[in-house]
């Protein structure tokens, strides 16, 4: 039910077309005050179109809105403020929001458009950081949250598969390494090996130089450096997938930065033809100066391309495969630099789609307040951390609730919700504070506090034999449901604020008011009493159960009815 639509209609009714329908919804605003009313029409701009004080328009008005869903409507000074009628307003939402069920709060922004979501791409060989963890869950809300607005997401691993590291990693594994430990330990192994190389390179400075040439020999398509490169990213792939398992994360494409080897000579190309490359110290660039910035650096002096040359192909192959309109990179902060170049040499490019290019950036991990770094033998393998959050999650159950049925599974859910609520909560530009133990409280603003309301929320339906049904309702009168009512009357809104800000920390936040206020409603409330309204109540709290699981959803969390 759209209220401001519904209140904007009545007032077209009484002004002879002077505005319309559209220019009303505009106009109309939610007074400072609840003590005004909940909504309010400022009549300046009919003031002048019918000359007349607005001050007396509002007065004439309110004599004339009898719709009954307005309970009251009075003129304040130039305003024609109204307050809803709780109980009609009350039960035509818990209505519509059992109607709509799961699809309560979609929006249709989007029309079916393609909206590209590059995220997580963590590094081959290399440990998934914190910060690809950051990435990987915010990048997957932000995926949900398209798709609930109307658009198609097509989510994408942009794996780190491609670089000079690649030749080190293949001197490192010719000289020290062997097959079995890489199999057995991959990531810890490569990255052993990797650490290896720069310790002896630093007396050994040849082995910089073979390195260069087993990169020089994959990018050239020799078969033993690409049996090597293929066998250190399959045995990479296979440790990051437990990881997207745990998280239940699942991408549409893994073509990360190897993909679009054979495709980069095209872009560089079309860059020489429009005469847009320059020479720097014998590289190939793209000036950036008229932007203040430092030029973009497409082709270094041994003809080996960069990080940039294959962003800048990979936009444009995904405009030619998905023609989306937008596209969004979840990167940390610290590559801000690179996609402001990128994003930029597009347009220089004449490509137009390059406006619907953004990047996502977001803030570090910290412990202590200090950087969570997966450099330098101070590894935090990721998971181990995810693990150890589960294992907590079963010792609670064990402590809480020590009869409930598949604990692991339960523990699982409230584990992993645990961690990526926790990332999700905080505007995702702030540092986020690691604390396993914060994490997984049942109180204050946690996922397992949400999940846990509604698991409560969802016993209490079951205590009353799910009766929630609408054919009947009464609607409710007591303040604290109107405060429920109002709070899941929000949610399309938060929805909406969450897609306009690409800010998934809107829809958490409003998790925890949401569960703050029903949880104040049960301790106020007898909700299982036989009256004339607990049917009603109870359809109010099967609603909350909706939009409660339906928000955790697109956060990435899962919400289980028991716990
Ligand atoms: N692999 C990169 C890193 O770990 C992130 C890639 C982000 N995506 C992109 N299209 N550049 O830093």
């Amino acid at each position: 039910m759209e209220l401001i639509k519904a209140y904007a209609e009545e007032i077209a009714l009484n002004i002879d077309g002077n505005l319309d329908l559209n220019e009303l919804k505009q106009l109309i605003e939610k007074p400072k005050y609840e003590e005004q009313g909940d909504l309010a029409f400022p009549c300046f701009l009919l003031a002048k179109i019918l000359k007349k004080s607005p001050n007396e328009i509002a007065k004439d008005l309110s004599k004339k809105i009898t719709n009954p869903l307005f309970g009251k409507v009075v003129a304040e000074g130039p305003y024609l403020n109204c307050f809803l009628n709780r109980k009609i307003v009350g039960k035509e939402m818990i209505k519509s929001i059992l109607k709509a069920g799961e699809n309560y709060g979609s929006l249709e922004i989007g029309n079916g458009k393609n909206v590209v979501i590059d995220f997580s791409s963590p590094n081959i060989a290399k440990p998934f950081s914190m910060g690809h963890l950051r990435s990987t869950v915010i990048g997957n809300s932000l995926s949900n949250i398209v798709e609930k607005c109307g658009y198609i997401p097509i989510r994408i691993n942009h794996l780190g598969d491609w670089g000079t590291q690649f030749g080190k990693l293949i001197v490192a594994y010719k000289r020290w390494g062997n097959e079995k430990s890489v199999k057995q330990n991959t990531i810890k192994e490569l990255l052993n090996l990797y650490v290896k190389f720069h310790e002896e390179a630093e007396h050994n400075p040849s082995l910089e130089n073979d390195a260069r040439l087993w990169f020089k020999k994959l990018e050239d398509g020799d078969e033993e450096a690409y049996k090597l490169w293929k066998w250190f990213r399959d045995e990479s792939l296979k440790e990051f997938s437990k990881i997207y398992e745990l998280l239940d994360v699942f991408f549409d494409s893994y073509q990360g930065e190897a993909f679009y080897n054979d495709k980069m000579k095209e872009t560089i190309d079309t860059l020489n033809g429009i005469g847009l490359l320059s020479h720097s110290e014998g590289a190939e660039v793209v000036d950036l100066k008229e932007f203040d910035l430092p030029p973009c650096l497409i082709k270094k002096s041994d003809g080996a391309t960069l990080y940039a040359t294959r962003d800048l192909t990979a936009a444009i192959y995904r405009q030619k495969q998905y023609q989306f309109e937008k596209a969004l990179y979840i990167v940390g902060h610290e590559q801000s630099l690179h996609f402001k170049q990128v994003f930029l040499v597009l347009e220089k490019m004449g490509y137009d789609w390059a406006k619907g290019l953004v990047h996502v950036p977001f803030g570090f991990i910290l412990k202590d307040g200090k950087k969570m770094s997966t450099r330098k033998g101070k590894v935090v393998l990721l998971e181990e951390v995810i693990k150890e959050a589960i294992d907590l999650a079963q010792k609670n159950i064990e402590i809480k609730n020590p009869n409930l049925e598949n604990k692991k599974g339960i523990a699982k859910i409230v584990g992993v919700g645990a961690i990526i609520f926790h990332d999700l909560k905080n505007e995702r530009q702030n540092n986020v504070e690691f604390s396993l133990k914060e994490m997984l409280t049942f109180e204050g603003a946690t996922g397992p506090y949400v999940q846990y309301t509604h698991a409560r929320a969802c016993s209490i339906l079951r205590k009353g034999n799910d009766k929630a049904n609408t054919s009947n309702l009464m609607g409710l009168d007591d303040p604290h449901s109107w405060t429920v009512i109002k709070s899941l009357m929000e949610f399309p809104n938060v929805v909406e604020k969450s897609f306009k800000q690409l800010e998934p920390s809107q829809i958490a936040k409003y998790l925890i008011n949401l569960s703050q206020d029903f949880n104040k409603y049960y301790s106020h409330v007898k909700i299982l009493i036989p009256d004339g309204q607990q049917q009603c109540r109870l359809a109010l709290v099967k609603s909350v159960t909706l939009v409660l699981k339906e928000g955790l959803r697109l956060l990435g969390l899962k919400a289980p009815d028991k716990m």
